[in-house]
């Protein structure tokens, strides 16, 4: 089956200076791949080239080639047919995703109707509601009819982590591009996310391409991992290999961290 994301010795420079060096690896449709490594290490850049949305001052180099087209040195008009609907991205921080001058309700719909357009679908104000407290409800937002009414800070950040990935399902997205969608959110509502996204992936059949910092996240989340580290892939298998028997000395010291962190809450009174 050929991959739903291709990538293929992927480099990244900012003024000749490389940021992300020679990295391959392909998500297939329906795999759920999680990428790791500490803050700067590439993961977010990684992301945004995989949708061509490098920001500017930045060239991507090599292959990316998102459900068989080309991204690298695409033009934008050529990408945003495929944004939504091939990929979606949930990032870390909901209210950059979110529009704080419009309520929730508005700007799901937006999302919705852009989808029924494209499919021939009506696209009249009740039919586009309905349909937004549809999503709302799918992402287990209590009291839809509410959320939609509410602006985006009227809600907490788990409620508006919900409706971004709300507005990502619209679109119907055959890969969803995870960027540390719990980093900003308390312990508790952390897992209740990932509880949401493993569901709503493995219901709809989605890729998942998972990307956070912190390993047992990662590790519940998906089935294949790859390490970076300073822009280069250490390592990348399977996660019962990966963090079982790390190879590289990057991911062992991470695994033992991990491990540690465990131990010390075990023995905590
Ligand atoms: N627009 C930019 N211009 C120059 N350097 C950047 C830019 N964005 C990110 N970087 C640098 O690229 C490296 C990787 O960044 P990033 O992909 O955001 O890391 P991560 O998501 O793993 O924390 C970091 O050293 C960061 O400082
Ligand atoms: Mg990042």
């Amino acid at each position: 089956m050929s991959p739903l994301l291709g990538i293929e010795s992927l480099t990244i420079q900012a003024g000749g200076k490389p940021l992300v060096s020679n990295v391959s690896f392909s998500v297939a449709p329906g795999e759920r791949l999680g990428l790791i490594g500490e803050s700067g290490s590439g993961k977010s850049l990684t992301a945004l080239a995989s949708i061509g949305l490098l920001p500017d001052g930045l060239q991507a180099s090599g292959s990316v080639l998102l459900d068989g087209r080309q991204v690298v040195g695409a033009r934008d008009r050529d990408l945003v047919p495929l944004r939504g609907t091939v990929a979606a991205v949930v990032f870390q921080e909901p209210l950059t995703a979110l529009d704080p001058l419009m309520t929730i309700g508005r700007q799901v719909g937006i999302a919705v109707r852009r989808r029924a357009k494209r499919d021939g679908h009506p696209t009249d104000s009740i039919t586009v509601m309905g349909e937004v407290l549809d999503l709302l409800d799918q992402v287990s937002l209590p009291q839809p009819q509410r959320i939609a009414e509410a602006w985006p800070h009227e809600v907490s950040g788990g409620q508006r982590q919900r409706a971004a990935i709300a507005m990502a399902l619209a679109c119907k997205p055959k890969l969803l591009i995870a960027d540390e969608p719990t980093t900003a959110l308390d312990v508790t509502t952390q897992a209740e996310i990932l509880k949401l996204l493993g569901q709503l992936v493995r219901e709809r059949n989605m890729a998942l391409l998972f990307i956070s910092h912190d390993l047992p996240v990662v590790a519940g989340a998906v089935d294949r991992v790859v390490v970076l580290r300073h822009g280069s892939i250490v390592e990348q298998g399977p996660v019962a290999t990966v963090f079982g028997q790390p190879s590289h000395e990057y991911t062992q010291s991470l695994v033992a961290a991990a491990r540690a962190f465990d131990d010390a809450l075990e023995i905590a009174p």
